[in-house]
């Protein structure tokens, strides 16, 4: 069932609410991948109504990125979601979920605003108010969707612990659940951006978990100093690889990390052919 007003999402879940049934929520962009549709299947598996969110979110993106060019794909993604079991699609418009009229900006409209410290580093850095975007629109969701349950991937790692701070700062009632990077075979993450690539410019994202895995093999045979570490990721660097950062960080809290251990989250950012890549790995696991 596609549906675009919050009145009937609402409508929705009160009836499934006065049954009992655990709802699952699935938040996304859109443009859906195999990615999101693990989330789903997850979601399917553990909650009784799997609600599914696409919404281009307009807040959590800054001046000069891609709102405007961002893939949107909804009739495949209605199929995609309920295919493998999605109860709703919902997928409102901006007015519909900010306003007719209102303008997005945090002088006029109520934010959700993560803690400094956690945005204030990684992708953060240079996507200055992102947090805030995401934060807003996914706190906006669970108080819609009333969900028991919502499911974000590992991929985006440093929104998966914001979330999950301001959850619990902010004592919302729903449990987050960390679902696993989904790759391609040659191992680049998936990510509807990578729609954006030509085919050689896929070949050289693959630079991304190339570095994180040679970082990972060489913490497995012993070596923990993060700087020694950082060093390993210039060999596979050319000029085709535009490098923001690469950091180490507790997987928990952000907190930097000078010796790496098994709590020891590798973030990597990296434009090819000016596409913003993002990748991560857990080094324990
Ligand atoms: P979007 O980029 O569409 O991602 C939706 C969810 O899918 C996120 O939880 C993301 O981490 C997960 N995901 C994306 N690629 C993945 C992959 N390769 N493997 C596993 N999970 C993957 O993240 C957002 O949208 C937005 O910021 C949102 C949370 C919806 C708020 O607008």
């Amino acid at each position: 069932m596609l549906v675009h007003k919050i009145d009937e999402v609402k409508s929705k879940i009160r009836e499934w609410k006065k049954e009992g049934l655990k709802i699952g929520l699935v938040p996304t962009m859109g443009a859906l991948h195999a990615g999101h549709a693990s989330l789903i299947k997850k979601a399917v598996e553990t909650c009784d109504k799997v609600v599914v969110s696409v919404f281009v979110n307009p807040i959590q993106f800054c001046p000069g990125e891609d709102y405007a060019e961002y893939p949107r794909t909804l009739d495949e993604d209605v199929k995609l979601a309920e295919g493998i079991g999605a109860d709703l699609v919902f997928a409102p418009s901006p007015d519909e979920m900010y306003g007719k009229g209102q303008r997005l900006s945090n002088d006029t409209l109520a934010y959700i605003v993560p803690p400094f410290f956690y945005v204030d580093k990684l992708c953060g850095k240079s996507r200055v108010g992102h947090f805030d975007g995401v934060c807003t629109v996914v706190g906006k969701l669970f108080n819609i969707t009333q969900a028991d349950c919502a499911f974000f991937g590992q991929k985006d790692a440093q929104q998966l612990v914001i979330i999950k701070k301001f959850v619990k700062d902010l004592n919302f009632n729903v449990e987050i659940i960390p679902c696993p990077i989904v790759r391609e075979e040659s191992g680049l993450a998936l990510s509807s951006r990578n729609k954006y690539l030509t085919e050689d410019g896929k070949k050289e994202a693959l630079v991304l978990s190339k570095i994180l895995n040679n970082i990972k093999a060489c913490y497995d045979k012993g070596i923990t100093d993060v700087n020694a570490l950082k060093e390993t990721a210039f060999s596979f660097l050319t000029e085709k690889h535009d490098m923001e950062y690469l950091e180490f960080v507790d997987k928990d809290d952000l907190e930097d990390k000078t010796t790496a251990d098994d709590n020891t989250l590798v973030l990597i950012a990296c434009r090819v052919e000016g596409v913003r890549l993002i990748d991560n790995i857990i080094l324990g696991k």
